[in-house]
């Protein structure tokens, strides 16, 4: 299994381009389940989970073209993606497949909208928590649904279409909007999605949905209304920037100090966290080209933060900060409350001479002078590059293992940061 090796304590300095973010591109070819015709997708990352959904989509009948590089493109630049479900020949999704990806589950959705029967694995256990889908099948059943579990799957089924209905979540749930959404764009009436997640991957699938023929109003907002329509046609959409991936750059800066430019990337995609960062003593800039971040000298200050559902501090950047203040001046409380069980980090972070101290969903985290490499690793993805941050700023050399994790959500991370003055190196063995 392959390894990472960081030679840590070099300032980072230069540009870091944003990828297109996983966490929209999985929804988005989902989507292409919902029409025969073409649906193009340009700028989807290369990454381990986008090529798991393509396997899982390919199962279904889903035909799958990626379109060749033009000049001056390079590894790094993301990839236009033709997905064309004109002949699905399988409404199953097994287990062995959906179990490598939770996401996968969302298929559920449109397979019910369009061909009225759907059978999927339920996703299992997860390292970050027990992440049920008892919100999704609600969600499906309010649209009319007959759902049954029977050996570990969902088996789903309509007699005439799915039909509007309102849907009220009692927590804000993003896979549950996107299912309501994918659901109610091909249903027979009005749907009414309350309490709806407002993160920006939810916008990215309304505003593709809306390019393919649906009718969506409030994406963004915790309220959404649908007037299904009966079909939907191509289009061609761009996946949004990664704003997960570019919090963890702009928090790699943050710790080792330098001045770095995050390319292809928006600051309204994540304005809670580079709130928080610019609390600590990290200049954060906008410019026309993305966003500039910036530390030289200065130490970092201690912030207490509490994840929520956007537009609050996002979970998926909760391990990466915690790295960060691990080497600052002082006490931090980092409050979880989205999943109760992703602080898998803390024990990792400890191993370079981290101070924190747990207590229920709180994270005490007492600043240290400084942290030293060590061998570590991690069971989820984002946990693994909050130890790639940290070993980017600890004397010495860290190596991390389990990389098949960062694989899985971050585009071409030794590159990128190797380009910016890193030591850092994949050992393969
Ligand atoms: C999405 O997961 C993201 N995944 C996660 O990113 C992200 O951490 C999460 O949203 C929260 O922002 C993708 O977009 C592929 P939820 P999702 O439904 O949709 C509970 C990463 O690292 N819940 O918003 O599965 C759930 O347990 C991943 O890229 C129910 O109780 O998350 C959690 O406590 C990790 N019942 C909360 O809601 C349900 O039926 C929010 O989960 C569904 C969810």
């Amino acid at each position: 299994m392959d390894r990472i090796h960081i030679t840590g304590g070099t300032p980072l300095n230069g540009v870091i381009p944003i990828s297109g973010a996983k966490n929209a591109a999985l929804p988005l070819m989902i989507a292409s389940l919902l029409t025969g015709e073409t649906l193009e997708l340009v700028n989807v990352p290369r990454l381990a989970d986008i090529a798991s959904l393509s396997r899982i989509l390919g199962n279904h009948g889903v035909d799958h073209m990626v379109v060749g590089k033009r000049p001056g493109q390079t590894t790094e630049t993301g990839q236009t993606v033709r997905l064309t479900a004109s002949n699905v020949i399988d409404t199953t999704a097994p287990y062995d497949l959906v179990s490598t990806m939770r996401a996968s589950f969302w298929v559920v959705a449109p397979l019910l909208a369009r061909f009225g029967e759907a059978k999927v694995s339920l996703p299992g256990g997860c390292a970050i928590g027990t992440r049920p889908v008892d919100l999704l099948i609600m969600a499906l059943e309010k649209l009319g649904a007959q759902i049954e579990i029977d050996g570990g799957y969902v088996v789903a089924k309509t007699k005439n279409g799915l039909r509007g209905g309102e849907i009220s979540f009692p927590k804000v749930t993003v896979g549950g909007t996107h299912v309501a959404l994918m659901g109610a764009a091909l249903a027979y009436g009005t749907t009414v999605i309350e309490n709806a997640a407002r993160e920006p991957e939810v916008v990215d699938l309304a505003e593709c949905l809306i390019k393919m023929g649906a009718r969506i109003e409030g994406a963004g907002t915790p309220r959404i209304v649908v007037e299904g329509v009966s079909r939907l046609h191509g289009a061609r959409h761009e996946v949004l920037p990664d704003r997960i991936e570019t919090g963890t750059y702009a928090m790699a800066v943050a710790m080792t100090g330098g001045d770095v430019t995050l390319e292809d990337t928006r600051a309204d995609l994540l304005h809670s966290a580079l709130d928080v960062l610019a609390t600590t003593g990290t200049e954060v800039t906008s410019t026309d080209k993305g966003i500039r971040i910036r530390r030289n000298g200065a130490g970092i200050a201690a912030v207490d933060v509490t994840t929520d559902p956007f537009p609050g501090f996002p979970t998926d950047l909760q391990a990466q900060f915690m790295a960060l203040m691990t080497l600052a001046k002082g006490r931090s409380h980092i409050r979880e409350t989205i999943f109760e069980n992703r602080f898998m980090h803390v024990q990792e972070l400890a191993r370079l001479g981290a101070k924190i101290r747990l207590e229920g969903d709180l994270a005490v985290v007492e600043g240290v002078e400084r942290l030293k490499g060590a061998p570590v690793m991690a069971t989820d993805l984002r946990a693994s590059v909050s130890l790639v941050i940290a070993g980017l700023a600890a004397e010495g050399e860290t190596q991390i293992n389990r990389v098949y994790h960062l694989d899985r959500g971050f585009e071409a991370l030794e590159a990128k940061l190797g380009r910016c003055g890193a030591e850092i190196r994949r050992v393969r063995t």
